[in-house]
C-alpha cells in the first residue's frame, strides 16, 4: 500500500488502484501504438503495471526503469505471482545506465517531474535505434510554441513539477534534438474517475488538490491535461 497504478486481478484477489492505468492504456492504443514483437524499454515505470499489458498485446520483451522502492517491491510482489514473464525491472534512472536499440522507448508522467526536461529527451532519444519511436506521454498547458509553465511551488499540490510545456512548445523541443513528430493526440484533462482514492490507496488524491468545479488546482493554476506524442529517432 498504496496501490496508485493498476488495477490487478491476483486469483481472485481484485486491486482496486489510485489511478485507472487501463485508461491510459487504452488512449495507447488508440494513437496507434503497436507493441507486437517489440523490445521495449518504459521509463518511470511505476510498478510495472504497463510491462504486463505490453507483454498482453504481443511485446517481445519490455524493460521497465524506476527509481522507486516502493514501486519496485510492488513488481516484485507481482513477478512472484505471475511468474517469470518477458519482463524485467531495474531500481534506476538513466542517469544510471544507458541502455541502448530499443525499438519504442515509453516516458509517461516523467517529464514534468525532471529538473532537466531536454536532457531527458535527449537521454530518451538515445535509448532508442534509427527509426525507433519515442512515446511520450506528459502534463502539457495550453498556448503556443513560446508557452511553458513552472509552478511557483506546487502544482495540484506535486512538490515536484518543474516544467509544464504547451504541446506546441514540446513539439518545438523535440525537433531541436531530431526527433520527428509522428503523432499529436488530443490532450485529455485528468478527472476523478481516472484518479481517485480506493480502499487500496487511501491517501489524499486528485479531487483533494482541485477547486471544487475541477477549473482549476488549488494553486490556481491550469486544471491538469496529458498528451501523448510520438516521435521517430532520425537515421
Ligand atoms: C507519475 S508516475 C508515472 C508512472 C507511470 N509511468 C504511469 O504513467 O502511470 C512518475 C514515475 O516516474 C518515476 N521517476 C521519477 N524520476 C525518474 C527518473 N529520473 N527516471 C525514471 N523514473 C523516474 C517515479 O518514481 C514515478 O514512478
Amino acid at each position: 500500500m498504496p496501490w496508485r497504478k493498476g488495477p490487478f486481478d491476483l486469483y481472485g484477489v481484485h486491486i482496486d488502484s489510485e489511478w485507472r492505468s487501463d485508461d491510459k492504456f487504452a488512449r495507447l492504443l488508440a494513437a496507434g501504438v503497436d507493441f507486437t514483437g517489440k523490445h521495449i524499454l518504459d521509463v518511470g515505470c511505476g510498478n510495472g503495471y504497463f510491462l504486463y499489458r505490453m507483454l498482453g498485446t504481443g511485446a517481445r520483451f519490455a524493460l521497465g526503469l524506476d527509481p522507486s522502492w516502493h514501486y519496485f517491491a510492488q513488481y516484485l510482489a507481482l513477478e512472484k505471482l505471475l511468474g517469470p514473464q518477458h519482463c524485467a525491472y531495474l531500481p534506476l534512472t538513466l542517469d544510471d545506465i544507458a541502455p541502448r536499440d530499443f525499438d519504442l522507448t515509453l516516458s509517461m508522467g516523467v517529464l514534468y517531474h525532471r529538473r532537466e526536461p531536454l536532457q531527458h529527451l535527449a537521454q530518451l532519444r538515445d535509448t532508442l535505434r534509427p527509426d525507433g519511436h519515442l512515446i511520450l506521454e506528459t502534463l502539457v498547458v495550453d498556448g503556443d510554441a513560446t508557452t511553458v509553465l513552472m509552478p511557483l511551488e506546487r502544482y495540484a499540490g506535486m512538490r515536484n513539477v518543474w516544467f509544464l510545456p504547451s504541446v506546441a512548445a514540446l513539439t518545438c523541443w523535440l525537433h531541436r534534438l531530431g526527433l520527428d513528430l509522428e503523432y499529436s493526440g488530443t490532450p485529455v484533462p485528468t478527472s476523478s474517475a481516472e484518479q481517485r482514492k480506493t480502499t487500496w490507496s487511501t491517501d489524499c488524491s486528485l479531487a483533494d488538490f482541485m477547486q471544487p468545479d475541477f477549473s482549476a488546482t488549488i494553486e490556481g493554476l491550469p486544471p491538469p491535461q496529458r498528451v501523448i506524442l510520438i516521435a521517430r529517432k532520425k537515421r
